[in-house]
């Protein structure tokens, strides 16, 4: 059985003390989770080694990284490397959201590097996948999704698939208030699983979670969630409130 998990991308918000006190409220509210459901939690770089402490010892629920770079160490001021990451403590880190691809120019090949890098260090991939609005009113988000999928992963072994989580987030979605409708979600989530399959197994393709991102809240993560494609969520302004993301946590359980 694939693992559910709800994910926190704090994006560029929260000082060090908001961020403490965010994670000792989620901590309070007490999620219980279990093999089959995990949280992680991705703050801003400088809040890892806070948020790694302040989860030690609490199962199920990782810290996670908005990104890394592409090389092991070296001369790239003001990169962070994965090797550095995994010393932190970090599980998890997503890889190819669509603000660092549309902000700092990431492209699919570095993307791949990106991918190579995290799993080469142990760390388990977030790669982010979604279609913006033009291309959804044209109607060929599928291939649109198929191409990312196939630029920046499917080089990889089912071995290494077996580390990576996918998150659908159509951009026309993300912090504009407008969710995809959970057919949408459905539709693209079992075309994701379904090229997955094509290129390695429908095994290998039924093993990996696939999170939907972009505008999720308590209100309808449940409906989301109750897809049979739909393996949990990556939550940007919902993660940034203990009990809008704790009850996006429970939607995820009731599932
Ligand atoms: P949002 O962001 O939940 O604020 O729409 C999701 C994301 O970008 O990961």
């Amino acid at each position: 059985m694939r693992k559910k998990i709800v994910a926190a991308n704090w994006k560029m918000n929260l000082t060090l003390e908001e961020g403490k006190k965010l994670v000792e409220d989620i901590l309070a509210g007490n999620p219980a989770l279990d093999t089959h459901n995990e949280v992680v939690i991705a703050p801003p770089f400088i809040h890892i080694t806070q948020t790694v402490a302040q989860l030690n010892n609490i199962s199920h629920i990782h810290a996670g990284s908005q990104n890394c770079y592409s090389e092991a160490s070296g001369a790239y001021t003001g990169e962070v490397s994965a090797p550095m990451l995994k010393d932190a403590g970090v599980r998890y880190v997503i890889i190819g959201h669509s603000e660092r691809r549309e902000y700092f120019k990431e492209t699919d090949a570095l993307l791949a590097k990106k991918t190579d890098q995290a799993l080469a260090n142990s760390l388990q991939v977030i790669f982010c996948c979604g279609e913006p609005l033009n291309i959804r009113d044209a109607d060929t988000q599928n291939q649109h999704v198929a191409d990312q999928l196939q630029a920046s992963i499917f080089h990889l072994s089912a071995e290494q698939l077996k580390n990576v989580v996918i998150a659908y987030e159509p951009i026309w979605a993300i912090g504009t208030g407008r969710t995809a409708t959970s057919v949408q979600a459905q539709d693209m989530h079992a075309h994701i699983r379904q090229t997955l399959a094509g290129k390695y197994s429908q095994a290998a393709a039924d093993n990996v979670p696939i999170l939907y991102g972009g505008s999720c809240k308590p209100s309808n993560a449940a409906e989301l969630f109750a897809c049979p494609d739909v393996d949990g969520g990556l939550i940007g302004g919902a993660s940034l409130k203990a009990d809008e993301f704790l009850g996006i946590i429970a939607a995820m359980k009731q599932h």
